[in-house]
Formats: C-alpha cells, sequence, structure tokens
C-alpha cells in the first residue's frame, strides 16, 4: 500500500473539510492502495498550527508554509489558504516537483491563474483545483445521462448559487470583501463552482453578458483571521471598512455547441443558505437538481406516454456513480464531507498513475477566463468574447 503525505496549508472551514476527507477515504472507498497520511498542517502562527493538528489529526505543525513545500516527505500540498496565496503556493510546490490540489476560485485573476497553468504545464506532477460540486453524486448522475444522450442535445442551461450569509451589512469585512485578497466577490467565490458545472454539463462557454451590483459598501472590521460567513457580528457601532467586491452577478451565456443559458449567484438572498440550482434542457428531455436536497435528480423524459410525461425524482445510492463507495441504500443522506471525499480519492487515484483528474488547473484557468469576461461584459455593458484554452499547446484563443 502506498502512503501519501499530505501537507495542508489553511486550518480554516476548507481545511476542516479536507482533514474529513483524507480521513473518511480509505474507510469508504476500500480496498485501496492508497493510504493518505496527515503529515504536516500550515497556519498564521505556532499556536495556530499546533491547535490545527491536534483538531485535524496531523503529525506535524508548522507557521512556515514553505518548509511543507521544500519538505522531501511530503507528497501532496493541500492550498485552503485564502485567494491571495494560491499562486504563490502552487507554483513554488509545482516547482518542487509537488502533486497539489488548490481550493477554489484558481486564483485573483486571470494573470494570476495563467502563472498556476504555466507552472503546472511545467511539472509532472498531478494538479487539481477544487470544484468539489461537480462530484455531488446527483450531478455526476445528470453528467452520465447527458453523456448517454438521455436528454438529447442540450438547448439551455440555467443555474443559481444564491446564498443569503452576507446579506447582513453588520456582518463583518472578512478577507471574502476585499478584492486585494479575494479578487472579485460572488463571481470567484461561488459563481464560479456554477461555471465549472456549466463546462463540465454543457461545455464550453463562448459569450457572456453580464450585470453586476455591489448593494453593500462598507462592513464592520473583522476582530479575528477566519471568515466566519456572517456567523459573527461587527455591531453597528464598529468601526467599518470598504467592500470593494460585488455582492451579486446574473449573466447570460452562449455556449460552443449553440446552447444558450443564464448563470447568477448573490450571497445576499434572505432565505436561500446554499441553494444551488441547475436546469438544463434538450431536445429529448429535462434535467433539475437543487443542492438544498441534494440525494435528489430529477429528470423528465421526451419518450414517457404524453399522460406519464413529467419530472420524476431520482434519490442517488448504490446503482449511481461513486454510490457503491458511498452507502448501502439510497437517500440516506449525501453531504458536504462527501464531495470532498470523493474529490480525495479522485485525486489520490491520479497521483497513484490511474485515471488523470478533472478539474484540474486547466479547468481553473479556462473559468477564470469566463469571470473575467463576465467582470468586463457588466463594466461595459458589452457581450464580450471568453478567450478559449486549447489545452494541447496552452495557448488562448484571442
Ligand atoms: N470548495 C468549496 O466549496 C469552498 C468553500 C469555502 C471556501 N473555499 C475556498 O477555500 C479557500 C479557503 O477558504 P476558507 O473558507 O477555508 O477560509 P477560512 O478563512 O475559513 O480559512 C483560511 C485559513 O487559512 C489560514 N491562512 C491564511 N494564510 C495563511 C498562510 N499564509 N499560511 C498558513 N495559513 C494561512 C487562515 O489563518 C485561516 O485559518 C478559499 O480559496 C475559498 O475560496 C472553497
Amino acid at each position: 500500500m502506498k502512503k501519501i503525505n499530505v501537507g495542508l496549508i489553511g486550518g480554516g472551514f476548507m481545511g476542516k473539510a479536507h482533514s474529513l476527507a483524507y480521513s473518511a477515504v480509505p474507510m469508504f472507498f476500500w480496498p485501496t492502495e492508497i493510504m493518505p497520511v496527515k503529515h504536516t498542517i500550515a497556519e498564521f502562527t505556532d499556536k495556530m498550527a499546533e491547535e490545527a493538528a491536534t483538531r485535524f489529526g496531523f503529525e506535524n505543525s508548522t507557521s512556515n508554509w514553505k518548509s511543507i513545500v521544500e519538505n522531501p516527505d511530503i507528497d501532496l500540498v493541500d492550498i485552503a489558504t485564502p485567494n491571495n496565496s494560491h499562486a504563490e503556493i502552487a507554483i513554488a510546490a509545482l516547482a518542487a516537483g509537488k502533486n497539489v490540489i488548490c481550493e477554489k476560485p484558481l486564483a485573483r485573476t486571470v494573470e494570476e491563474a495563467a502563472a498556476m497553468y504555466a507552472a503546472a504545464r511545467e511539472s509532472k506532477a498531478v494538479n487539481m483545483v477544487a470544484f468539489n460540486y461537480r462530484r455531488t453524486p446527483a450531478v455526476a448522475l445528470a453528467k452520465k445521462y447527458i453523456d448517454e444522450g438521455a436528454i438529447g442535445k442540450i438547448t439551455n442551461f440555467r443555474a443559481t448559487y444564491l446564498q443569503d450569509w452576507s446579506a447582513d451589512p453588520n456582518s463583518p469585512l472578512s478577507w471574502r470583501f476585499q478584492k486585494s485578497v479575494a479578487g472579485s466577490g460572488a463571481v470567484g467565490d461561488i459563481l464560479t463552482h456554477v461555471l465549472d458545472m456549466a463546462r463540465y454539463l454543457a461545455g464550453e462557454v463562448t459569450e457572456v453578458s453580464a450585470i453586476t451590483n455591489h448593494i453593500i459598501t462598507e462592513r464592520p472590521l473583522q476582530q479575528s483571521g477566519s471568515d466566519s460567513l456572517g456567523n459573527s457580528k461587527g455591531g453597528a457601532d464598529a468601526p467599518k471598512g470598504p467592500v470593494d467586491v460585488e455582492d451579486e452577478v446574473m449573466s447570460l451565456l452562449k455556449f460552443a455547441s449553440g446552447a444558450i443559458g443564464s448563470v447568477e449567484a448573490t450571497r445576499n438572498a434572505w432565505g436561500r443558505n446554499n441553494f444551488i440550482t441547475l436546469e438544463i434542457h434538450g431536445s429529448e428531455g429535462s434535467i433539475y437538481f437543487n443542492y438544498e436536497n441534494r440525494d435528489e435528480l430529477q429528470v423528465c423524459f421526451k419518450s414517457d406516454e404524453g399522460d406519464r410525461r413529467g419530472f420524476r425524482t431520482v434519490y442517488t445510492g448504490p446503482n449511481h456513480p461513486n454510490g457503491a463507495a458511498l452507502w448501502p441504500i439510497p437517500a440516506l443522506g449525501i453531504g458536504y464531507g462527501e464531495t470532498k471525499i470523493i474529490e480525495a480519492h479522485d485525486l489520490f487515484t491520479a497521483i497513484a498513475g490511474g485515471e488523470p483528474v478533472r478539474p484540474d488547473f486547466g479547468d481553473g484557468y479556462q473559468v477564470a477566463l469566463i469571470d473575467d469576461a463576465i467582470l468586463k461584459s457588466a463594466a461595459t455593458g458589452q457581450w464580450t468574447k471568453v478567450p478559449q484554452l486549447d489545452r494541447a499547446t496552452g495557448q488562448v484563443s484571442a
């Protein structure tokens, strides 16, 4: 059995999710040739790193992420820090020959994403970007149905990602509201997940027409380092700082296939918590998915008798993608953690020389190109073409 020593950088929300996945992969995907070892975790200070190591089960801790990149015993560098450090860490790790998984969005800007993709092309190591929602079994089942032609030629793709954790103007000015750290607001933070699934399910996006809205222009300064996603309050009288990223985005899309679509994202929609919806219409049927009911995929097939035609619900289970590894009967409850367990398993499989893993840095770069086009379109009010990455040459079309 091959041990894979993991060096995890960042012990916040994603540090927790990835640590859970590293412990759980062999429990679910068994028998396995690969055994993850939680080798070292990095946080800002020694004290934070030691606490994270105890909490998440790492053998070692450090306040210097470079010591993880330089450690010859580490096989995989996991980047779970805010977006402003993704490029520096990933490029250093790839140069040191490490396999890398980087949280989304790949980078703050298209330029940073291009540099990360170039470093990945130079390296023989495995690289992955953590768009985990496509690994929800029901989303993978939608992909299977589409690939099998069950809904025919896709004509329309529409998706939302609606949350409300930042709707309260008194929730603090975390890194997610600072352009210098996050790169963008709702676009980079959550629309990217939907754009990843748009590409996964409906193919390349070639042109966009977008609008954004900036609703809350200042927030109370945050007292601590990690983002609490609206769960702490700065108070109406606390000193405030400026928010310089968009709160909401809506965009029309044109796909290379000729399909059309729309995507929208906001973190300010009261009552919507993690409302990721996908609706895909094809010549032979339709698919609907809502992450808040993530065991369920709704499908409607034209071939059904007219008096029976309508959406039916398929509960994902052992007969569906990754189902055999998860729980023994459908509808037991797929969680966020499962998406990260499947993600880690697929990453380890690639590291062990098996099936190459997607989405990789090329995919993260293409999503960054779409983000950039969306932000440009919103600024100019014009339909904007999305440059296309040619994965064979590494070049991007004008
Ligand atoms: N895939 C998903 O569903 C998903 C969900 C949430 C966040 N994310 C992404 O994950 C990344 C991290 O987000 P989060 O929610 O975990 O943030 P967070 O604020 O909860 O945690 C980030 C942690 O990184 C630490 N950190 C920052 N810089 C560091 C450095 N140089 N060295 C060591 N530690 C450092 C911070 O102290 C903090 O504990 C972001 O890129 C975010 O966009 C992805």
